[in-house]
């Protein structure tokens, strides 16, 4: 297309978007309730570590072996607070700075894994794929019609035919995050010390570092959007394990919960958080999570099998998995209605804006306090 045309399609949009706010419904969610959208066996295409500064490294240092040695349940005795004291905790400024950073590095050193046929030998033109993002928006977006008190913040950027996007924190979760209290915070410290116990040759005794991390690469297609994402793991079964994996079939996600006492944990175990479980799980191809109930003392007593595949029906219909695929489906359709200017700098935004509501999509143009593509990626991805 002529550089002229670009810029006049580029301005029509931009007064189109001022018009009218373009708006996406998610409720009544009933009318997502058909057949479920199918997502394809998420692919293996590669993975990275981020060490303790996390700071990208192209191996897999900090993926962990977790053996699962028994049938379904298992009596054990963890005391999550062993090694508090020596914690580090997650630089959520850090994160929050790097956006998409560490999967554009990935992509970076591994440009040669999306080589077509067609153009071997000449520099890559397109990624030809639809969307790059990380899981977590993935899942976020799924859980997002029973989500009512959610709100969203997505940003969006169309670079060669490629939409990427990045989930900003909203100001009520960067709030809730800056009222932590040092219990709270204690309590998330549990989950990643549960992982620490779970894997093997770790010393107990050690504090951990809960910046660094282990992330796989997938390629996967939900109806007519192919994506690549980027998903934290917590690792792998050492007896089922081959590497390099095709899948993540191998892989087993760790969760932590209350231990079950009365009917209303129960209740919230089906409704909230299996439902995250499954949402997370689903989306990379991992079929087993392995839960350790606590005491309030922070005291592992038991380890249970969850199978992914299982938890539909475990959530007793307070949560429907074709509801949300299909609602994710229709979303990922939405965005790719609404972005149409190829360019790295320009951006649109996706947001709820209050409880229960619609998304909005709003065309922001070049605005860098909003952009998510840093130039060291843009000029560098595609050049000979
Ligand atoms: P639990 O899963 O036992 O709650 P993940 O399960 O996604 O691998 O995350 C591992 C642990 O990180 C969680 O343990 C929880 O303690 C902590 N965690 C995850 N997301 C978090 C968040 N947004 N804020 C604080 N801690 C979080
Ligand atoms: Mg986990």
């Amino acid at each position: 297309m002529h550089h002229g045309h670009r810029e006049k399609r580029h301005r029509d949009r931009r007064e189109f978007a001022v018009e009218r706010r373009v708006e996406f419904k998610v409720h009544p969610r009933g009318k997502y309730d058909y057949r479920q959208a199918d997502l394809r066996r998420p692919m293996f295409i590669g993975d990275f570590s981020l060490d303790d500064n996390r700071q990208f490294c192209h191996d897999k240092r900090n993926l962990n072996y977790i053996p699962v040695d028994f049938e379904s349940t298992k009596e054990v005795e963890y005391d999550l607070n062993a090694g508090m004291d020596k914690v580090v905790r997650k630089d959520y400024e850090v994160l929050k700075k790097d956006k998409l950073s560490q999967l554009l590095n990935w992509l970076l050193v591994n440009k040669h894994k999306f080589h077509t046929k067609d153009n071997a030998g000449r520099p890559l033109q397109s990624l030809s794929t639809d969307f790059i993002c990380f899981r977590g928006l993935l899942r976020d977006i799924l859980c997002l019609p029973y989500e009512n008190k959610e709100r969203i913040i997505i940003c969006a950027t169309k670079f060669r035919g490629t939409i990427y996007m990045w989930s900003y924190e909203t100001p009520e979760k960067k709030a809730a995050r800056e009222a932590q209290t040092e219990e709270h915070l204690k309590m998330c410290s549990w989950g990643y010390k549960f992982e620490q116990y779970m894997t093997e040759g770790s010393d107990i005794s050690e504090g951990v570092n809960e910046n660094s991390e282990y992330s796989c690469v997938l390629r996967s297609r939900l109806e007519k959007h192919s994506l690549v994402y980027s998903a934290e793991v917590d690792g792998v079964n050492p007896e089922k394990y081959e590497s390099p994996p095709v899948d993540l079939r191998a892989f087993v996600e760790l969760k932590t919960n209350k231990i079950l006492s009365e009917e209303r944990d129960v209740r919230s175990l089906q409704r909230f958080k299996l439902m995250k479980w499954w949402s997370q799980s689903y989306l990379v191809g991992i079929p087993t999570v392995v839960c350790g109930f606590r005491d309030s003392n922070g005291v592992v007593q038991s380890l249970k099998i969850f199978r992914v595949e299982e938890m539909p029906s475990l959530g007793q219909a307070h949560w429907k998995s074709n509801i949300m695929v299909n609602f994710l489906d229709k979303f990922l359709t939405f965005v790719k209605q609404q972005v149409i200017v190829d360019d790295p700098t320009v951006v649109y935004k996706f947001e709820r804006e209050t409880v229960g509501g619609d998304v909005s999509c709003k065309y922001l143009g070049r605005d860098s306090n909003w952009s998510i593509l840093p130039d060291w990626y843009y000029k560098e991805m595609f050049s000979a």
